[in-house]
């Protein structure tokens, strides 16, 4: 159990301080760079920077789950898409370099109490841990799909990395269902969401 405890405490510190790396192709790699004014580029970014805060947020969750999780089919099935959280994590981090910022300084905020929740969800049990993460999936899906609405049409960079991490997304959702997930409280979508939005709201600025 220390084991586990110092290996997850390990990649926490990873995902805080050291360049992640992507075994898939970027899915802007080939595309030219888009003509964008000073302020469409501001807003680029961003929106980035919210996305890679939200992947940070990710890596805690999963991470704090997978501590927690009983099964060992789920555990493995969170392992795999923690896998390509941290693809999801590089691509944005990119990005946000080529557009000519830096990530959230507050992300290891938002790590910390993500992976408490995260270890909270998996306490309740696989059901409610996988409902958690299904919901969480479901969101982070839809909130993609309003940044797809919001980049500019030019950046076809950063709307080809958006669209790629919301496919994820929502077939981790499917997987989380698949593997048996709770149907979580309406109080506690709500609340999910409510925070998602002062997250957004803080790491679009700093
Ligand atoms: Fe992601
Ligand atoms: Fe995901």
């Amino acid at each position: 159990m220390i084991d586990k405890w110092i290996i997850e405490f390990d990649k926490g510190l990873r995902t805080l301080l050291a360049p992640a790396l992507s075994s898939r192709p970027h899915p802007d790699k080939g595309l030219e760079e888009g003509e964008l004014t000073d302020a469409q580029k501001q807003h680029a970014l961003g929106l980035m920077r919210v996305n890679h805060c939200g992947e940070v947020c990710a890596q805690a969750l999963y991470q704090g789950q997978a501590l927690t999780a009983r099964d060992p089919v789920a555990r493995e099935a969170l392992k795999e898409a923690a896998h390509e959280e941290v693809e999801h994590l590089a691509w944005t981090e990119q990005r946000i370099r080529e557009l000519g910022g830096r990530t959230s300084v507050l992300n290891p905020l938002w790590y910390g109490g993500s992976l408490a929740i995260g270890v909270a969800a998996g306490l309740l049990g696989d059901r409610w841990n996988l409902g958690f993460l299904e919901e969480t999936e479901h969101q982070v899906g839809a909130h993609l799909d309003s940044h797809l609405q919001s980049l500019p049409e030019a950046d076809a960079k950063s709307r080809a990395i958006v669209t790629q991490m919301r496919d994820d997304e929502l077939k981790h959702a499917d997987m989380a269902h698949a593997l048996g997930a709770a149907r979580l409280p309406l109080p506690l979508r709500q609340g999910m969401k409510l925070s998602s939005k002062l997250m957004t709201a803080a790491s679009y600025r700093v």
